[in-house]
């Protein structure tokens, strides 16, 4: 482990002292605190400076290439020129949504073609991420694909290389990882705040039909207004079905199930905060308890990690969860737990939970403090605060912003980004070979570091 990165308790307990600064200038914030809590703010400067335009399309013009899309024009300088789409349904709606004017296309290829657009937002369903990504790439374009990256564990190599190969930006969507919360998560890791991690957990709890991809179907969905046969040319052969076009996640031809969808968030946030390469053994089991909508893919998900000691931490094991029949709907957390205390971490958020200090009535260490002279061994000590909340100021912009803002940077200054084709592909594989491992019924073991399957 290299010296600087070695999580120090010492360096902890200094900045602590930084936490206690700010609580100093923001006596407002103090007026709620509970007793033994401390408060911080996180701060992001957002300048950026548009020094030249960066002319983008979006593929995929569905909820989140949208959501990103909206994004992405908020940047100075970015520039929304044309939309792909499968269904003429969205096609349409990018008209209204951004201007009149842009180009609007079925085939892809035809936005690849197109001299004029640098970079292209990749927001279709996942079976089509890795073709398209690779031919953007290989077309001149620079490009934010969302996640998982890809939709088999097999796809992964062939984006590094034409990442490698063409020397392309390319950043993959887990927003999360570019937020003040992971920033300061891993600065708290580093620094040594929670002792030694030995476990982490995860949790998302989903109830409601929306939530759990029972998506409306438009009333116009038809062979003539979607695009069928393109859909399911790199897959199954099969006749039209609106089901698996609109709620695509629930089939595995198209989707990465539970996994592929969230626990991908959680894989990408904790490499980001810990500087792990991954798990090298997955387990995972479930089953379909509720949702008996003509899915393939579980509604209950309990995946258990390994990660073996690497240069950035040491051993410990991860368990994730995700429930879409859960009534507390909308519980999702993120905690790393250590020898001296825990934190949970969001996007916005991080709080840190330390260990009092240790005050022992064992008659065998007051004995021991004795003989080491310490004659007033049970005089009462200073408690250090029992909970830190370090919280992202009001009028933040978001993780959202911050990775599209990471991305485009990387295009202005010919830059790295932060979540780039390897770091893609190290959190999308757990997530993958948690559901290889459900439907096989048997754990998966995997090389992190090198990428490889390993065969037991
Ligand atoms: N980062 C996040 O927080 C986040 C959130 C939601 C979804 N996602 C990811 O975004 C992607 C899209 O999810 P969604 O919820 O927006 O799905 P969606 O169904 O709302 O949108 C997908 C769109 O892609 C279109 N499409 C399908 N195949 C295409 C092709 N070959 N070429 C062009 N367009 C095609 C569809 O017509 C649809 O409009 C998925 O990979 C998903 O995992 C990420």
């Amino acid at each position: 482990m290299k010296e600087k990165e070695t999580p120090s308790r010492r360096s902890f307990l200094k900045n602590i002292t930084a936490a206690t600064a700010a609580m100093a200038v923001a006596p407002g914030l103090m007026a709620a605190e509970k007793r033994n809590q401390a408060f911080e703010i996180l701060k992001r400067g957002n300048s950026v400076s548009a020094n030249n335009q960066i002319n983008i399309a979006l593929i995929g013009a569905g909820g989140q290439g949208a959501a990103d899309t909206d994004v992405a024009v908020q940047i100075p300088g970015v520039k929304l020129v044309a939309v792909c789409d499968l269904y003429d349904g969205r096609l349409a709606d990018a008209k209204k949504r951004w201007n009149a004017d842009i180009f609007t296309t079925r085939v892809y290829k035809e936005i690849l073609n197109r001299p004029d657009i640098d970079a292209v937002i990749i927001g279709t369903p996942d079976h089509w991420h890795q073709t398209i990504s690779i031919d953007a790439m290989h077309a001149g374009k620079h490009v934010y694909c969302e996640k998982p990256m890809v939709h088999s564990i097999l796809e992964g190599p062939a984006i590094i290389k034409a990442q490698q190969e063409t020397g392309k930006v390319f950043q993959v969507g887990s927003q999360g990882v570019s937020s003040l919360g992971n920033e300061k998560a891993k600065e708290l890791f580093r620094s040594g705040a929670i002792g030694q991690l030995n476990y982490a957990e995860g949790f998302w709890a989903r109830r409601m039909p929306l939530e759990v991809w029972q998506y409306p179907i438009p009333a116009d969905a038809s062979p003539k207004t979607v695009d069928w046969e393109t859909y399911i040319s790199n897959t199954n052969k099969r006749p039209f079905d609106e089901k698996r076009f609109f709620r695509w996640r629930n089939y595995t031809d198209y989707g990465t199930g539970m996994a592929g969808d969230l626990f991908v968030h959680l894989f990408s946030s904790l490499h980001l905060v810990t500087g792990s390469y991954g798990p090298e053994k997955i387990y995972a089991s479930g089953g379909l308890r509720f949702w008996n909508d003509g899915r393939e893919v579980p509604d209950v998900l309990l995946g258990t990690f390994d990660y073996g000691q690497n240069a950035m931490h040491p051993a410990f094991n991860l368990s994730l969860r995700c429930n879409f029949v859960d009534g507390t709907s909308g519980t999702t957390y993120l905690r790393l737990v250590g020898s001296e205390g825990a934190m949970d971490i969001t996007w916005d958020k991080v709080v840190l939970k330390r260990n009092k200090v240790f005050a022992s009535d064992d008659p065998f260490y007051l004995e021991k403090l004795r003989k080491s002279g310490d004659t007033n061994p049970v005089r009462k000590k200073m408690m250090p605060p029992e909970e830190i909340v370090y919280e992202a100021e009001k009028g933040y912009l978001g993780g959202p912003y911050d990775h599209m803002n990471n991305f485009f940077t990387a295009i202005r200054n010919n830059g790295k980004v932060i979540e780039d084709a390897t770091f893609g592909y190290r959190a999308a594989a757990p997530a993958l070979l948690c559901n290889d491992s459900y439907y096989k019924n048997s754990p998966m073991f995997w090389d992190p570091e090198k990428m490889i399957l390993k065969k037991v």
